[in-house]
């Protein structure tokens, strides 16, 4: 598994400072944008087709040694081998999801479900968690914070314990956070931060008291973590056989996730690995539509790397004077400062790509659809089946394309969420998921009560429709 050549570089085109990978950055110190990790690949060979990446001989060690992020080395292999850190994340795959299909109107044979919630630690997080301590480690970080809506506190937290060298610090929105994302960051005995206030005033903070104490962080702002996160299309692709679908749906919240997928087929394309780009819809919840805002409503663009960054100051300026805030029930993107924003600009436009919000209903109902297809997820990760039901809806995706939606986290993320559907009352609904415009469970399967006792279990089973009771366990039809 070689090592690729690699540096980091400012994405601002005017900028374009390069800077040695051993440094600790977050943004260009000359002129304060994202950057970019960048590979000198014409020093390292590269396979000649795409279907020869991601092929790698087993290691010693079993299973868990096998990193679905190092397994694509050529493409992001800016660490030496023996400096990799893995807990064996990306061990995903691709589903065929015709129940889902028929639920957004897409034809059944063309929708696919990239299932994240595999991970170590339940979500995508740890794709790009694996970059992110792999680079503190040829640092020599010590002790790594971030901001979290949940997960990527518990995969910092699950990477942090597993190496047994490494300090975490987690900063919480105080209340934001759904328990089974809270309960993994105690358990792996991280350093757990409950601010007074949401991710975005959490993610502020981090990023201070880190350049303050010179503390690692492992936000997406460390653009090592995007390249962890780059392999998820790499997974999708080889999931298609490397023939590229027409469209990648995406949840957005600090449009990390997004700005790693774009960047992605940029780098499998210029490489000649692929011979299209597929188009990707990033999905904001309606709670939290800075992105959809900003695209849509204000026209912003990446525009060739110029921004127009009095656009992007003039509607933070209105969100702080009017005193919004992210509020919605899918609390994993619960963000209306997007640390990644001029990244995903970009993925847009190289990826002719689209922006929208979903409703909360919308997303509760989609992630209740999902589970029926066997696959559980927390609610932002439905927000990308949602987003795709809604641009079939408008016509803006056609009911014969070939789409793969991602979910992103685990359904036990967020159980809370899951059962309040299934089994609120009316009015238990109306006092939990008012405020969020949650009105209806369209899909609920409520847990039935019953007495401690035969004969009334038997009846309730059968009065549900569980065993019509002849014994051969047909549908009522000997
Ligand atoms: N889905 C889930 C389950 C997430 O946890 C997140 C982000 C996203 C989607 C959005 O991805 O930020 O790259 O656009 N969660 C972060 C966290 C913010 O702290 O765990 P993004």
């Amino acid at each position: 598994m070689q090592q690729v050549p690699a540096f980091q570089k400012c994405i601002n085109p005017d900028c374009a400072k390069t800077y040695d990978v051993g440094q600790i950055l977050s943004k260009c110190p000359a002129c304060g944008n994202l950057l970019d990790i960048d590979y000198e690949w014409d020093k390292a060979p590269l396979p000649k087709s795409a279907k020869d990446l991601g092929i790698v001989p087993m290691p010693s060690g079993g299973m868990g040694k096998i990193s679905g992020v190092w397994r694509f080395a050529p493409m992001v292999g800016f660490a030496k081998p023996e400096d990799r850190v893995t807990i064996g994340e990306g061990h995903t795959q691709l589903r065929h999801s015709p129940k889902v299909a028929d639920y957004v109107g897409l034809n059944p044979k063309n929708l696919f479900l990239q299932y994240e919630g595999l991970n170590p630690s339940g979500s995508f997080k740890d794709n790009g968690m694996a970059g992110a301590f792999t680079h503190a480690k040829m640092v020599g970080g010590k002790v790594a914070a971030c901001a979290s809506t949940g997960n990527t506190s518990a995969s910092l937290a699950a990477f942090a314990s597993a190496s047994g060298n490494m300090k975490a610090i987690i900063f919480i929105g105080d209340g934001k956070v759904a328990y089974g994302k809270l309960s993994q960051a105690l358990d792996y005995g991280a350093l757990t931060l409950l601010v007074r206030g949401d991710f975005d005033d959490a993610m502020a903070r981090v990023q201070e008291v880190c350049t303050e104490e010179g503390i690692y962080l492992v936000n997406s702002v460390n653009p090592f973590r995007l390249e962890g996160q780059k392999t998820i299309m790499f997974r999708v692709l080889e999931g298609f056989d490397w023939i590229v679908p027409d469209w990648i749906v995406v949840p957005g919240g600090n449009l990390g996730n997004s700005s790693s997928f774009g960047k992605a087929f940029m780098e499998l394309h210029k490489l000649g690995l692929i011979d299209k780009m597929p188009r990707i819809a990033v999905i904001n919840a309606e709670g939290a539509p800075t992105f959809d805002r900003l695209v849509n409503g204000k026209k912003l663009t990446w525009n060739g790397g110029h921004v127009n960054d009095a656009i992007i100051k003039e509607y933070y300026d209105g969100l702080d004077s009017r005193g919004e805030r992210a509020h919605t029930i899918a609390s994993a993107i619960e963000i209306n400062r997007p640390v990644n924003l001029k990244k995903c600009l970009r993925a847009i436009e190289v990826t002719n790509g689209v922006v929208r919000t979903a409703t909360d209903q919308r997303i509760l109902d989609a992630k209740a659809r999902v589970a029926q297809e066997g696959l559980g997820c927390e609610p932002a990760s439905a927000a990308s089946v949602a987003g795709l039901k809604q641009l079939i809806e408008e016509g803006v995706i056609d009911k014969d394309a070939r789409v793969a939606c991602i979910l992103t986290g685990h359904q036990l993320k967020d159980p809370h969420a899951t059962v309040a559907y299934h089994s609120a009352s009316e009015a238990d609904l109306a006092a939990q998921y008012g405020e969020y415009g949650v009105k209806t469970t369209e899909f609920r399967n409520s847990p039935v009560a019953v007495a401690n006792d035969l004969g009334e279990i038997i009846d309730a089973i059968r009065k549900a429709g569980g065993n019509d009771g002849c014994g051969c366990g047909c549908s009522g039809c000997c």
